[in-house]
């Protein structure tokens, strides 16, 4: 069986959906979440959901019996994660887990980039297992972006601090069919070598390019506005962010500035045999998801 943990959220969703797409029997696909009661829509596709919360190691032994291959979807509750994971794969292991996938963060066991170091020590954990594994290194999503769309279509400007950074965004959907490749590859062939893969869309673009993308989409000229992170931190703060978040936005800008999510390595579109989705296409399927949502 292939488990996905977090299969409520948004990319857990995706390998689901992906996963069955790609002909994995539901029956075969063990939804482990935090809430089963928002996998009622999975349920009734008759994938099994089982209850799997980080924190409550209780629930995994539970959910991951059975199982051959595991995605653990890094957790969203930053600060926590370590030992969260810990659990996981604890888990994973003493329930007899063949192969385990983990996303990550690009370049975590050497970047700067803010959030590497829950990714980076959970990559430690990972490996001094000893369990089977591939770790993904999941870039940028470009739904990301989608807060920007919305801002920019009251006040045709992108505000940032990230210079002439470059951003090499792709989709979840993206980085979920990667996922869900991995884990049916990984499930078919017990000998299955892992590996770290990092992934990223095919293409560096800057926020002046973001900019005029976002303004085909909200049909008005948009452009990109560029401040010092001081500027920046005062108007987050001035539109009512706290210090920590305002903080945490504008530290990401600088990565960005530093060229932390700019890396093109080509492996996601090679694991998926075809191009990641181009960001007007992604954008635009965002803010249609978002509308309809
Ligand atoms: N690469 C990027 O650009 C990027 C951007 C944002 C996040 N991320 C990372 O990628 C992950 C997946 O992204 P996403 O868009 O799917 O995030 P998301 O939609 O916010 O979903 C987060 C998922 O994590 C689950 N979760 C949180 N705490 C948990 C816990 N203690 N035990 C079990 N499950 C828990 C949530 O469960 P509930 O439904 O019960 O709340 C939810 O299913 C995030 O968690 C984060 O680590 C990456």
């Amino acid at each position: 069986m292939i488990a996905v943990t977090a299969a409520t959220g948004h990319l857990g969703h995706l390998v689901v959906d992906s996963l069955v797409e790609r002909g994995v029997a539901p029956e075969r696909i063990v939804a482990a979440v935090r809430t089963p009661a928002k996998a009622a829509d999975l349920a009734e596709r008759g994938v099994v959901v089982r209850e799997a919360d980080y924190s409550r190691p209780e629930t995994l032994a539970t959910a991951l019996a059975g199982v051959d291959v595991l995605l653990l979807v890094s957790g969203s509750e930053v600060g926590q994660r370590v030992q969260q994971h810990a659990n996981v794969v604890e888990a994973a292991r003493a329930a007899g887990v063949r192969h385990l996938v983990y996303t990550s963060a690009p370049q975590a066991t050497t970047s700067a980039l803010v959030l590497a170091p829950e990714h980076k020590a959970t990559e430690e954990l990972v490996a001094a297992s000893g369990l089977p594994a591939t770790i993904l290194r999941n870039g940028w999503y470009t739904e990301n972006y989608l807060g920007a769309v919305e801002q920019a279509r009251e006040t045709g400007v992108v505000l940032g601090s990230v210079g002439e950074g470059l951003v090499a965004s792709a989709s979840r959907k993206d980085y979920a069919e990667a996922a869900a490749v991995v884990l049916a590859a990984a499930e078919a062939d017990p000998a299955f070598e892992g590996g770290v893969h990092e992934l990223s869309g095919d293409v560096a673009w800057d926020h002046p390019y973001l900019a005029a993308t976002v303004g085909e989409i909200v049909g008005r000229e948009v452009v990109y506005q560029d401040v010092t992170p001081e500027v920046h931190a005062q108007i987050l703060l001035d539109a009512g962010l706290d210090e920590g978040t305002a903080g945490f936005v504008v530290a990401l800008d600088g990565n960005t500035r530093d060229g932390l999510l700019a890396a093109t390595s080509g492996e996601l579109s090679r694991l998926l045999g075809r191009p990641t989705t181009p960001l007007a296409e992604g954008l635009r399927a965002a803010v249609g998801v978002a509308s309809a949502a």
